[in-house]
């Protein structure tokens, strides 16, 4: 991917996250903001953040791209650390139908639900599944993420579960995002293994963990540890069975019944879990323990009419939250990052600093990426966002509208909203 040399100058607000790892608790109310300042990237990477005034005509000479920050803010680029991005058809019924008050473990047991996209997925073929990521991808630029996780499992075989890892590492060179994949083979009960999930996780481990290892198409490995999916002691098996081969690990956990994901999380040293709906206080002490990530997803919450993940007692609890959109055809078909910060901090009572912090260095440390994205700091890539008004305070202020203006990827100027024709 290109890198490039650019100046953000006379930034009102540059909202820099500064630091290297996940921030529990109370860290996470501190943006470490500086006002009035410019930053300078070289190669792609932040070489300089400062509140004296930049020589613009040198950096100008030496082929800088130069941008005017003059009553914007900057923030570093949001790190969506939760995504099912690759898959075919929709379920626009589906979602119509939980509308009138049918639930979604409901539907799933009618036969619709993820078995419905695993139809839509195995008939697309890849080109047309890059084609619709590159749309999403390019969406989700306009909303200022910069890093998305995608997972699999749209396929529950081996050859769909690899076309949708390797759809996904197409995109990794045709898009400037950065897509982490996730393999996520155990994501629903197929119907040839209805009455049988363990012959299903044992097919799983035996026959396809082990070319996605192989060819190394994914970083992470996750499961749906829920009832009627697959059980704690499924969900311990395949994710064992991944660590051993390297994997890290997430899991859905405690999403629609408390069943214990959050504590497994905990004993196998996930990454992170997410969801989290249902989540024990004890499996969220444990997580506090054990430094996983809690990921919460309160689009999907929305979208199931479901009540919202306790964010406020996990920060009090000091762990690791990050927010991500879980984007999906099922359960949360938006990627929207106007409606996860305007529930987040309207609905969750989270402020505005602790949903930035979960969207930024703490999504990046549940992708294991916390030293290298997720903040504005010196050595760190240069993915960085400028919005349009003064201060950060005004993202949920412009309530569920983008207030993105200009996306810098690797220090190159990938999108610019100012850059319009008038009709
Ligand atoms: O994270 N909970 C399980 N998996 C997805 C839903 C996928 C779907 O409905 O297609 C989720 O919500
Ligand atoms: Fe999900």
């Amino acid at each position: 991917m290109k890198k490039g040399n650019l100046v953000i100058h006379s930034a009102n607000e540059i909202v820099t996250c500064s630091g290297f790892k996940g921030k529990p608790g109370s860290q996470m109310n501190d943006l470490k903001v500086v006002t009035k300042a410019s930053l300078v990237i070289e190669d792609g990477v932040i070489t300089k953040i400062t509140k004296e005034p930049l020589e613009l005509e040198q950096y100008e000479s030496k082929g800088f791209t130069i941008i005017d920050a003059t009553d914007k803010c900057v923030l570093p680029g949001f790190v969506d650390s939760h995504t099912h991005l690759v898959f075919g058809g929709y379920r626009e019924q589906e979602y119509n139908w939980r509308l009138q008050g049918q639930s979604y473990m409901d539907i799933m047991q009618k036969g619709g639900g993820i078995i419905n996209s695993v139809r839509g997925t195995k008939n697309a073929s890849k080109e047309s599944l890059i084609e619709l990521g590159i749309k999403r991808l390019n969406s989700m630029t306009g909303f200022g993420v910069t890093t998305v996780e995608g997972k699999s499992g749209y396929g529950l075989d081996l050859e769909t579960e690899i076309k949708q890892l390797e759809v996904m590492r197409e995109l990794n060179k045709r898009h400037s995002l950065d897509i982490i994949t996730t393999f996520m083979g155990p994501h629903a009960r197929p119907p040839e293994y209805k009455q049988d999930p363990d012959a299903f996780i044992d097919f799983m481990i035996k026959d396809v963990l082990p070319i996605v290892d192989e060819r190394g198409l994914a970083e992470f490995a996750d499961i749906f540890c829920e009832e009627n999916v697959f059980s704690i002691d499924q969900s311990r098996r395949f994710l064992e069975a991944a660590k051993k081969r390297g994997f890290k690990l997430k899991i859905h956990a405690d999403e629609i019944v408390r069943l214990g994901g959050a504590e497994l999380a905990a004993e196998l040293g996930a990454y992170s879990a997410d969801h989290l709906l249902q989540a024990s206080d004890e499996g969220i002490k444990a997580m506090q323990q054990a430094g996983v990530v809690a990921t919460v997803l309160p689009c999907t919450a929305f979208s199931l009419k479901e009540h919202y993940a306790r964010a406020r007692y996990m920060i009090e609890q000091d762990l690791v939250v990050a927010l991500a959109t879980d984007f999906n055809p099922g359960s949360c078909f938006t990627e929207s990052i106007p409606l996860l910060i305007a529930l987040a901090t309207n609905q969750m009572g989270l402020t505005i600093e602790e949903t930035i912090t979960a969207l930024t260095i703490n999504g990046a440390a549940a992708l294991d990426r916390a030293d290298q994205i997720g903040s504005i700091d010196i050595g760190k890539k240069a993915d960085v966002v400028v919005h349009e008004f003064p201060s950060y305070k005004f993202l949920p202020y412009h309530i569920g509208v983008s207030t993105v203006e200009k996306v810098v990827k690797n220090g190159v100027l990938i999108l610019d909203k100012e850059v319009t024709t008038p009709y």
